[in-house]
């Protein structure tokens, strides 16, 4: 640009520089800092699992050049007509050389089918793993989850160019010229509906290696409405370094930490050895450090954060500490203070060495009972300075952006412990180290010991086993929802073809990585007992036998689709019963019911549905005697009588309208943009 300006300076009719310097502004203002790349729409998905009816698009999957048809009548119960999609003439073709193909962006009405199941305490609540497409299985979780996760934990493909995905159901490889943006296209879709997803102080972590990371963090910057990256970590994953054409070995990855709000708060690490070397001080409650009561950081650690503690400390000139009357003024949001200092006594408030105002790691009543732990020193310029004792034991280190733990390292703690785990080799590559995956969940949330942490690229279901760990440190009830898809990988998929079977057939199925890894692996670390029925070898790095298992339950759906008339009819019941199981909490046995009944209570789950409206007032009765429950679905066509009926169950009860909400949600929930 800036030597187009000058070559314009240098154009001696006036008339015509004037006018080309104008036409080059329009042309600046227009531009963008950031990723130019296409779209890639629409996006399309095979469906082997619906039926080939009229209406429906279809292609044939052995023949890649055929392009898409619409199916226009039914020959008879094994051949339909299809016509091509672009205009052309009819054929004929066998339904089953036909799947059923999808554009994102057109609604579908999904279901969960039920395929196992681990119950290993009762009236806990359930994980879940879904075998989906992602972009579908996020849409639903609108329904369900909306703005109710606290930790999304994803590891999509990397993009090297050796064939680790797949776009519109093709490998994008080191040839395709579009490999970038076709990543980048593939990758903004999920996002934007993901972010809508997290709680306001929830946080979602991308892992990614140096082929995409500043593509991928520009595209947050700049195309990610409401996502801002808040760190970026480099994990040493390999510790000899996978070797590179170009020379460089490798040693590390990244992982992005991106947040919706300034309400995420980064979490903490368990200490190191090096660090808890620096507990040098004991007393009868142990080992401990002295450290400034005033806090250091970030931005959590600035007045605005958490305003009450940012108070006055009075301290005298014998060193002793007192801590003023207050009341909180929730107007002006900070204390009122009730008691002026005594002649003797220095005011102190929590300011940081560059004048702004902090706040003090305790507030003001913990404080005034831990004195005993407190002591006053005065630093290098002699100021006066509160220190406190810092117990190993107590909140972990800050986490830095260099992560280099030997438990990170993804042979070992990632491809070896799945080899303990299902005692075959090379059954999924590159599956993460568990610990480095339960050390992102905790920097980013997953502290919380009933966090919802999701994990839409889920792969051989590693997030899930890192969050069994973390809930086996605390007792925490911490839920984990994964999906991933059921691809083939490309050697068996070529070994299966050459056998003559086709996907979608069983035998295809069930070399998937969901159904051949992901479960596979859930059901056998829940367990402690491999899928050979050997107890698993090995400890986990604090010393729990592998064999133990975890006292956690885990269910595995299958994302299918329905037809909406039958929805509106309400015979499908059964199967969007799981969606309101997932919905309200996944807890209790899932029953089989068809809907047939008056209403539906499940035993041990936290919902129930009233399905004859005219039954209301008994199904009132009996919800009374049921405090536990905390979702209602009505089926009602009419909104009057759904408010009317929501009014009577209560405002503490969420209530949801069926069948409309649920037709409503998968027609409108969509991105406009994404839409065809
Ligand atoms: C890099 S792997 C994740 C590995 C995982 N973190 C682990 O430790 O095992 C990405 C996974 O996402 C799956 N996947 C890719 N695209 C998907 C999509 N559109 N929907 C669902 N799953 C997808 C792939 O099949 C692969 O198993």
């Amino acid at each position: 640009m800036a030597l187009i300006e000058n070559l314009i300076k240098d154009i001696a009719d006036s008339r015509l520089r004037i006018q080309i310097a104008t036409e080059l502004g329009k042309l600046k203002a227009r531009k963008q800092f950031g990723l130019v790349f296409e779209e890639h729409l629409p996006e399309i998905v095979q469906l082997p699992g619906l039926a080939v009816k009229p209406g429906v698009r279809v292609t044939k999957p052995g023949d890649k050049a055929a392009g898409f048809f619409v199916v226009t009548g039914v020959v008879n119960g094994k051949k339909v007509s299809i016509a091509p999609e672009r205009g052309g003439t009819e054929q004929v073709a066998a339904r089953d050389e036909l799947v059923v193909v999808k554009r994102f962006g057109e609604p579908m009405y999904p279901a969960l089918v039920p395929v196992g199941r681990v119950t290993r305490v009762p009236g806990k609540p359930y994980h879940t793993l879904i075998s989906a497409e992602n972009f579908h299985a996020l849409q639903l979780f609108l329904y369900c989850y909306e703005s109710r996760v606290d930790v999304i934990y994803i590891d999509p493909p990397y993009n090297t160019g050796a064939r680790d995905w797949k776009y519109n159901n093709d490998y994008v490889d080191k040839t395709d010229t579009f490999r970038h943006s076709k990543w980048l296209s593939m990758i903004k879709k999920r996002l934007m509906l993901a972010r809508r997803l997290l709680k306001p102080e929830g946080m979602m972590i991308v892992t990614i290696d140096d082929y995409e990371v500043h593509h991928l963090r520009t595209l947050i910057d700049h195309e990610i409405p409401g996502l801002s990256v808040v760190g970026v970590v480099a994990i040493k994953t390999s510790p000899s370094g996978r070797p590179t054409l170009r020379g460089f070995r490798t040693n590390h990855e990244y992982a992005l930490f991106v947040a919706t709000s300034d309400a995420a708060v980064i979490g903490t690490l368990p200490r190191s050895e090096n660090q808890t070397a620096l507990f040098k001080e004991a007393d009868d409650d142990g080992a401990f450090m002295w450290a400034n009561l005033r806090k250091r950081g970030g931005a959590n650690t600035l007045r605005e954060a958490r305003p009450k503690q940012f108070y006055p400390i009075y301290v005298s000139g014998d060193k002793k500490v007192r801590i003023p009357k207050m009341e909180w003024d929730k107007d002006k949001r900070e204390w009122e203070i009730l008691e002026a200092p005594k002649r003797n006594e220095e005011t102190l408030y929590p300011l940081g060495d560059d004048g702004k105002e902090r706040i003090w790691s305790l507030g003001h009543e913990t404080l005034r009972g831990s004195l005993d732990d407190i002591r006053i020193v005065s630093d290098k310029q002699g100021r006066t300075v509160i220190q406190r004792k810092v117990r190993a034991s107590e909140e972990g280190s800050q986490p830095s952006t260099f992560w280099d733990k030997p438990q990170y390292s993804i042979v070992e703690n990632g491809t070896v412990l799945l080899e303990r785990i299902l005692g075959s080799a090379q059954a999924f590559p590159f599956p993460k180290s568990i610990y480095a995956v339960a050390d992102c969940l905790r920097v980013a949330g997953a502290a919380r010991e009933d966090a919802v942490i999701v994990d839409f690229f889920a792969g051989s279901g590693t997030t899930m086993h890192a969050t069994a760990l973390l809930n086996a440190e605390d007792s925490g009830n911490r839920q984990c929802i994964l999906v991933t898809n059921n691809e083939v990988s490309e050697k068996a998929a070529k070994e299966l073809a050459e056998k003559g079977v086709e996907p979608g057939e069983p035998k295809w199925e069930a070399e998937g990585i969901c159904e051949a890894v992901t479960w596979p692996r859930i059901r056998a670390c829940f367990t402690g007992k491999r899928p050979d029925g050997k107890p698993i070898p090995n400890e986990y790095i604090d010393g729990r036998p592998m064999s133990k298992g975890f006292e956690e339950n885990a269910a595995y759906y299958r994302l299918d689709f329905l037809d909406p008339t039958e929805v509106k009819r309400g015979e499908m019941y059964g199967a969007i019963l799981p969606i309101l199981w997932m919905m309200a909490g996944a807890s209790g046995e899932l029953e089989v019911c068809k809907g047939s009944g008056k209403h539906h209570f499940p035993k041990g789950s936290a919902f129930c549905v009233l399905l004859q409206e005219d039954h209301f007032k008994e199904f009132a009765a009996k919800l009374a005697e049921r405090p536990e429950i905390t979702h209602v679905f009505l089926v009602t066509d009419s909104i009057e009588a759904f408010n009317e009926m929501r009014s009577q169950v209560g405002k503490e009860k969420r209530c949801v309208q069926l069948y409309k909400s649920y037709l409503d949600n998968f027609k409108i929930n969509l991105e406009p943009k994404y839409a065809d």
